[in-house]
């Protein structure tokens, strides 16, 4: 089996992490071709940082990390250091890594990168807000006939809004991108909160993380302690939802996940819904199915997989 070379664009982030700690433990299945940070939870200085701190971890310093947009396209930064503390991932120590920044803009690279692949070769894993995305795809539409698939983390339908009552964050911070990917006419697998609120970091599944005695999984331990604490109290559970890593998961295991093609709008502009995904799950408007909208998870197998390929 060949690696399936992806491009994971994020927001660093502790669930962002995980989820680049899942793909870099999985060489034989992800040739990651690069990581693309985009602000989000945190500023762009920070999110560029933690991603090559990340990296550094994980000893995986040949990941080329690429920074993008710092803004998204239409509206004002939102960022969330209230969920992931000041750092972006509070609960491991932050430095300023040795791994160069490259030089080249995110959204050049992800062109670049794209115009000069085969079709449908390339898969997009955006954990993050779809600002780079958005720009790539607005600026050079040359690129859709090369993308094999995109697979994100985003939005929310029987799980109310994170973020505000109708939406969820990544989708909220820039959902004039969200929409131009709604409609980019490549297949699309959508991973919300539906999902993502049914994986849950208890004490129990940290302590087989802690287990694992590693770098890695000390740094997740360290990462998760602080990330469960905002969650915990707000939805009242046991453990906080590990969102992006189920982006990496699906392509792993596809099996552990269940979805339904849907057509998925996404509200652009009003003050009060901004960044609601609107899901026809029903099919009730006859709009055309434009995403694979997953609404179940095998919980256990999803944390059975991320602990064994973190022991690997
Ligand atoms: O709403 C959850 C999403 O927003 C996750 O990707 C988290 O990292 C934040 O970016
Ligand atoms: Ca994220």
């Amino acid at each position: 089996m060949t690696a399936r070379p992806i491009i994971i664009d994020c927001d660093p982030g502790q669930d962002d992490a995980v989820a680049l700690f899942l793909a870099m433990a999985s060489p034989a299945d992800f040739e990651i071709l690069g990581i693309t940070a985009v602000a989000g939870n945190v500023p762009l200085e920070l999110t560029q940082r933690n991603a090559r701190i990340i990296c550094e971890l994980a000893g995986r310093t040949d990941v080329p990390v690429f920074a993008g947009c710092d803004k998204p396209m239409r509206y004002e930064l939102i960022t969330a250091e209230n969920v992931h503390g000041k750092t972006g991932i509070d609960g491991v120590a932050v430095y300023v890594p040795g791994m160069p920044l490259q030089t080249q803009h995110a959204v050049d690279f992800i062109i670049e990168t794209l115009l000069a692949a085969d079709d449908g070769s390339i898969t997009l894993v955006p954990t993050g807000p779809l600002t780079n995305i958005g720009q790539a795809i607005s600026r050079e539409p040359r690129i859709l006939p090369k993308i094999r698939e995109i697979v994100l983390m985003g939005g929310a339908m029987r799980e109310a809004g994170n973020t505000t009552p109708s939406a969820e964050f990544n989708i909220l911070e820039d959902p004039d991108a969200a929409q131009i990917v709604m409609h980019c006419g490549r297949p699309l697998t959508i991973v919300p909160l539906d999902v993502t609120h049914q994986v849950l970091v208890s004490r129990q599944r940290l302590e087989q993380i802690r287990a694992i005695g590693t770098t890695v999984g000390d740094a997740i331990v360290g990462m998760m302690e602080f990330f469960n604490r905002f969650d915990s109290i707000k939805y009242g559970s046991d453990g906080a939802p590990l969102h992006d890593p189920c982006t990496i998961a699906y392509l792993l295991e596809p099996g552990l996940f269940e979805g339904k093609m849907c057509n998925v709008e996404i509200e652009t502009g009003s003050p009060l819904t901004r960044g609601h995904t609107a899901v026809d799950f029903w099919g009730v408007t006859g709009r055309a199915h434009n995403a694979n909208w997953l609404y179940s998870v095998d919980a256990d197998g999803f944390f059975a997989l991320l602990i064994d390929r973190l022991k690997a």
